[in-house]
């Protein structure tokens, strides 16, 4: 009877391919008016002046906000104390105070955000948002917009990032850990060495695009607020706005039933929340604010800027005695954003001695923010092509020596792992990819023309969980309703939530409807960093199990003795409801919890032109249970196929001078299409966490990209003995 685990069709598949699936700027509000953003031309200064009034001359025009002329909200004020929305989210998943917590103390920029809604005349970075149309069509706000004259006063931005000071103030924690970590000591790791490695890696600013562009729609009902809105936290949307406007969070309604991708720019509100909500206060209407694909790059964030050095020493066998791991990153001048790009390399592989460090750059460009696996995703290129040259440097399989090195436990803090299958992982993608036929000499294999390249790296990613919450409720006619004030933002939350319900039931799974995506319910935390299947999971599984014990009491036998009726009946004609509330495993405190990958990759590279074609990748990876193994397996192609983005395509680029971001469209900032993709062959290791959590399931939301642009380097560096260390890999990077 289980279900949980098998390829189910999406429950809400259906609803998605016939459009009956409603995401936000889809609600038919009776009047509703429709408002973009004017963003700025400069990236440093000051706004002077916008000239509203010929614009609200102009057809359709109903109101132009401006920083002159924007209500002064009471809890947006410039430089003001505000927690970054989306680290307050990652600060429940890493289980303790926000991750970008500890005050701004001798720092030279706040460690919070600041919020960019009209409430100076300060512009940060080009493209920030400086003002709003709000017009009876969409059409007419665009003509607008784009009409618009704003006077500047404009001083000098800082861009340059080789040559502008590293001040990272030592009060800003990364994600999941301190600025510097020092096990043992590298120096005398590194003296005692009989081969070293010392390289730079880079990384560009990346910008997330998801298909559906960011938006909302505000409604204004006497003082309460609803907002429509596109995002993978209903929670922290309603909780920024709230304190934005300084009123109750009980008057503000969140809702996302559907989220055409976030990948981590969703993962808390920006600044059109709420410029939606002044907007809508403004007119008297319901307001529909949508970005436009060009506003995608800077007002809702990308990944930063990585310089990443890789120092390892290893003895002739291959038995690593130092590694270290520095990386410098940009953030903006509206908050201290830290990519965690060195994380990984605390716990990847066993050393006695293992230092890493980070450092921050302030630019003038948009805030940084998550983007799929931020920080593993740039810190395994780094730290992954930093190993396979130090394997062709010993001679040495770059497998043989990640085991040579495997780390039996968890090498930061000595625990041991709640499960690991990397061996395993190693074991089966080699086995699949036919590893074994690899010549290892660069440039020895061929197929016809093409250079040939084989490549592979290790994957990993933090198990982590949060508190969660949510109700179970059995009604009459045996349908058990479901409901997690959670996210679906195309990873199969309803499917495995109801898969989960009915496993823990014991009824089939069409008997379950899973709602979610309302502030009204139970709070959850938002759809970020690979928490949803383990914290929402365990509480759907338990909220379930906990209904089921219920039924058991008023209806002795249960649902396998009694009808839902009967059971409805014996409860005074009630449905029989629960609600709970679960919480992270205690058994975070003894284990370390983390999924592991292996991922190998076949290139073939044109000899003359040095295009790179992915023929092939293979990936093995253990992530504890799976629930669903088809959109797991599809978790997995997404994260493939962003790091075949990653490795050859994703780049953005910024004028120098003027800061403009300029490949700002889906024309030029490129992304794989289907011909850029070949075979991904996903394999799973079976892993039964019995420490995770009640359920067993890691979360494979991330994983998926990390390891993957090094396997690509590592493949192309195979074919054409170049080694590509600034991504992405562009072909004169190849010709060198
Ligand atoms: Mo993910 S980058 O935490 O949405």
């Amino acid at each position: 009877m289980s279900s949980l685990g098998t390829p189910l069709n999406r429950v809400d598949g259906r609803l998605k391919v016939t459009g009956g699936a409603k995401y936000a700027a889809e609600y038919p509000l009776p009047n509703v008016a429709h408002a973009v953003m004017i963003t700025s031309t400069i990236a440093k200064g000051r706004v002077i002046h916008i000239d509203t009034v010929s614009l609200e001359k102009m057809p359709g025009v109903l109101a132009v906000l401006t920083p002159q002329n924007a209500e002064r909200l009471p809890g947006a004020q410039s430089g003001a104390d505000h927690p970054n929305p989306a680290s307050d989210g990652r600060g429940q998943v890493q289980g303790g105070g926000g991750a970008q917590g500890g005050g701004a103390q001798g720092a030279a920029r706040p460690a919070m955000r600041i919020p960019t809604v009209l409430q100076d005349d300060k512009v940060h970075y080009n493209g920030q948002p400086i003002g709003v149309v709000v017009a009876d069509t969409f059409e007419h706000a665009m003509a607008a917009m784009q009409a618009a004259a704003v006077k500047y006063d404009e001083e000098k931005p800082v861009l340059d990032f080789r040559n502008s000071p590293k001040n990272a103030p030592d009060t800003v924690k990364p994600l999941g850990g301190e600025r510097s970590f020092r096990k043992g000591d590298v120096a005398s790791g590194l003296a005692a060495a009989d081969v070293k490695h010392d390289q730079l890696y880079t990384t560009p600013i990346e910008n997330h695009n998801p298909m559906e562009v960011h938006n909302t729609v505000a409604h204004w009902d006497g003082d309460s607020l609803t907002l429509y809105e596109s995002t993978q936290g209903i929670t922290s949307v309603r909780q920024t706005v709230a304190r934005h406007f300084g009123i109750d969070q009980s008057k503000v309604k969140v809702i996302a039933y559907f989220t055409g991708g976030g990948f981590g720019s969703k993962g808390g509100p920006w600044s059109h929340e709420t410029l939606a909500a002044m907007a809508a206060k403004k007119v008297g209407r319901p307001v529909k604010l949508s970005l436009t694909r060009r506003q995608q790059f800077g007002p809702v964030g990308g990944r930063p800027l990585t310089l990443q050095r890789v120092t390892l020493g290893a003895t002739n066998e291959g038995v690593l005695t130092a590694i270290r791991h520095e990386n410098t990153s940009n953030t903006s001048t509206l908050e201290n954003w830290v990519e965690p790009a060195t994380t990984q390399t605390r716990l990847l592989y066993a050393s006695p001695n293992i230092e890493t460090q980070y450092d921050l750059v302030t630019l003038n460009v948009g805030s940084p923010t998550f983007m799929r696996a931020p920080g593993e995703s740039s810190g395994t290129f780094a730290l992954e092509s930093a190993m396979d040259e130090l394997a062709y440097a010993l001679k040495m399989d770059p497998v043989a020596l990640r085991l040579k090195n495997y780390a039996d436990s968890d090498p930061e803090t000595g625990k041991p792992w709640s499960s690991k299958s990397l061996r395993e992982c190693y074991a089966l993608g080699a086995e699949k990819f036919g590893w074994s036929r690899r010549t290892p000499a660069p440039r020895s294999m061929r197929d016809g023309r093409w250079l040939v390249g084989y490549g592979m790296a290790s994957a990993t990613y933090p198990a982590r969980q949060s508190p969660a919450g949510a109700t179970a409720r059995l009604m009459a006619d045996g349908t058990i309703v479901v409901r997690a004030g959670t996210q679906e933002i195309g990873c199969g939350t309803y499917t495995a939530m109801s898969q989960i319900a009915a496993d823990a039931l014991g009824v089939p799974v069409e008997r379950i409807r899973f709602e979610l995506g309302n502030t009204e319910m139970p709070e959850n935390p938002a759809s970020t960093g690979s928490v949803t299947a383990s914290s929402t999971g365990s509480a759907v599984n338990q909220a379930a199990l906990t209904l089921k014990a219920n039924i058991e009491q008023i209806a002795p036998g249960g649902l396998a003795s009694n009808s839902a009726a009967q059971v409805v009946a014996a409860n005074g004609g009630r449905p029989v409801e629960v609600t709970i509330k679960s919480q992270p495993s205690p058994e975070q405190q003894q284990y370390s919890m983390h999924s592991f990958g292996a991922v190998f990759t076949e290139v073939h590279v044109d000899p003359d032109l040095c295009t790179v074609r992915v023929p092939r990748v293979v990936t093995a990876h253990g992530v504890g249970r799976i629930l669903n193994e088809k959109t797991a397996r599809s978790q997995i192609h997404g994260g493939v196929v962003w790091g075949i983005g990653m490795a050859l395509l994703e780049e953005t680029h910024i004028d120098q001078r003027t800061g403009r971001y300029v490949n700002a469209d889906l024309g030029e900032y490129h992304v794989p299409v289907n011909a850029d993709v070949g075979t991904i062959d996903v394999h799973f290791v079976d892993e039964h966490d019995m420490h995770v959590n009640p359920i067993g399931a890691k979360g494979v939301g991330e994983i998926g990209i990390t390891g993957v642009a090094a396997s690509i380097a590592n493949a192309v560096y195979h074919a054409t003995g170049r080694r590509v260390r600034d991504l992405p890999i562009r072909l004169e990077r190849i010709m060198g």
